[in-house]
């Protein structure tokens, strides 16, 4: 089995919108969605920047506001220059309160 590690509840994040979690050292971007919640690796791609310090949400893609990369929120996938590589999705689980935990 492996490890959980507690990040935030579903409420602490409003709906189409981002937020930068610092745990252990690492930096995770959460991002919610429709409702629906995605937790990625809180770098851009590009020149390693914290992407939930400088972002816009747009449709489905969010923008690295540092120099307008553009992600799809649901993969990770890099849509737009000058992103070079996807950003890193990671796996999550939420229990029946609410609470979001990430996998390793
Ligand atoms: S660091 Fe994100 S676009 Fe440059």
């Amino acid at each position: 089995m492996g490890n959980k590690k507690f990040l935030l509840n579903v409420k602490d994040i409003q709906d189409n919108s981002a937020k930068g979690i610092s745990l252990d050292g690492e930096y995770y971007l959460v991002i919610k969605l429709g409702g629906k919640i995605y937790v990625y690796e809180d770098r851009c791609s590009h020149q390693d920047m914290p992407i939930s310090e400088n972002y816009e949400i747009e449709g489905e893609k969010i923008i690295c506001m540092w120099h307008g990369a553009e992600f799809d929120i649901k993969t990770g996938k890099n849509v737009s220059m000058p992103a070079p590589a996807p950003i890193k999705k990671l796996p999550i689980e939420i229990d029946q309160n609410g609470d979001v935990f990430l996998i390793s």
